[in-house]
């Protein structure tokens, strides 16, 4: 069960003398308990949280917010130009692996950077992909019934220097797993859409964490480092492989009306939505 909640948002100003750094992060309520299948009782617990200034610390949520009604047209113009996924020759049946086509967008939206960037539509079906990473002054959209699914093979990973916040490496010593949407030193990127999702396939990588199969810290499912203005709204984002939203060292990060699903149990460190350093 999700419990439904209002969605809250508050800004919060700060100025010092030598630069005037707006930061907020906005909105996203609720640690829920969400009762896996089959687990009887009924019964999910809320409660409302709120971000504030400097979070150097590290949040273990599985957050949600949801709210009513859906639709407003399939793809708005957000962005001068917009692409559609299928443009780049992708199919989406849930089989065929897309990372040329996605990647082929975005390198097609960072020469748009003076433009206004670009808008990649992703319309309803499967979309399979190996990690990739988004560019600046780009919209990824996804359409109602989108879903950018993640492959399930470590070796298509590619791996990441150790978070700084982690100098040595959290589960492992070393580099680390990168993110599946992955992007760092990037200034105005939006994730949005109708409620499409991502979708980790975490399962996979949940039972090689167990078995301790792997030989490198598992990735969030989307992470964005040393970047300003970035918006994720209106999408779900589930079954991450580890944290599932997690800004890295960003200025001013809006996350709104977002749904973050994983199981309960056995879905080993699928917090909701991590700020780190921010
Ligand atoms: C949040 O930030 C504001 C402005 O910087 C400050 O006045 C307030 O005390 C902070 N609240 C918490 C809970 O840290
Ligand atoms: C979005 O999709 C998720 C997963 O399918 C669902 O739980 C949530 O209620 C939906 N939100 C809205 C606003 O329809
Ligand atoms: C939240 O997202 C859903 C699904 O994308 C949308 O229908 C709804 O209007 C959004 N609500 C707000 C307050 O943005
Ligand atoms: C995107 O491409 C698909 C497949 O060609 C098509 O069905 C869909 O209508 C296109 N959407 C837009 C907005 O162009
Ligand atoms: C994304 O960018 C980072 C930093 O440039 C790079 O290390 C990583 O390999 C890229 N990821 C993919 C999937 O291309
Ligand atoms: C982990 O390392 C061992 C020993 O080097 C190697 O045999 C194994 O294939 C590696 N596993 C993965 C998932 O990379
Ligand atoms: C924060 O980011 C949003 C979205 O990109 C942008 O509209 C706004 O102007 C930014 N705020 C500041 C103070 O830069
Ligand atoms: C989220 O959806 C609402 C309702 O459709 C829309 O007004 C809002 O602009 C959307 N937010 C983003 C960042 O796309």
């Amino acid at each position: 069960m999700v419990e439904p909640l209002p969605i809250t948002r508050r800004r919060f100003l700060s100025s010092h003398k030598s630069l005037v750094t707006v930061f907020w992060i906005a909105a996203f309520a609720s640690l829920f308990i969400w009762q896996s299948r089959g687990r009887g009782g009924g019964g999910g617990g809320a409660s409302l949280y709120r971000v504030n200034g400097s979070l150097s610390s590290v949040f273990w949520w599985t957050a949600t917010t949801t709210t009513t009604s859906s639709d407003a047209g399939e793809f708005p113009r957000l962005r001068p130009v917009s692409f559609n996924l299928t443009d780049f020759g992708a199919v989406g049946d849930g089989v065929t692996v897309n990372t040329e086509a996605f990647e082929r967008a975005v390198y097609a939206i960072s020469k748009l950077s003076k433009k206004g960037g670009g808008q990649l539509n992703v319309p309803p079906g499967r979309w399979l992909t190996a990690p990739f990473n988004l560019t600046s002054f780009m919209t990824l959209f996804l359409a109602e019934d989108a879903e950018i699914l993640a492959v399930q093979d470590e070796t298509l990973w590619p791996l990441l220097p150790p978070l700084p916040s982690y100098g040595y490496g959290r589960e492992h010593y070393g580099p680390r797993y990168g993110s599946f949407i992955h992007g760092q030193n990037l200034k105005d990127v939006v994730v949005t859409g109708n409620n499409g999702s991502v979708n980790g396939q975490g399962v996979y990588w949940w039972k090689k964490y167990r078995s301790k199969l792997l030989n490198h810290t598992r990735g969030p499912l989307v992470q964005i480092m040393w970047s300003s203005d970035a918006v994720f709204a209106n999408i779900t984002l589930r079954d991450s492989p580890f944290w599932t939203l997690h800004p890295y060292d960003c200025k001013n990060v809006t996350i709104t009306n977002m749904t973050i699903l994983a199981p309960v149990f056995e879905a080993p460190n699928t917090d909701g939505i991590d700020p780190d350093s921010c």
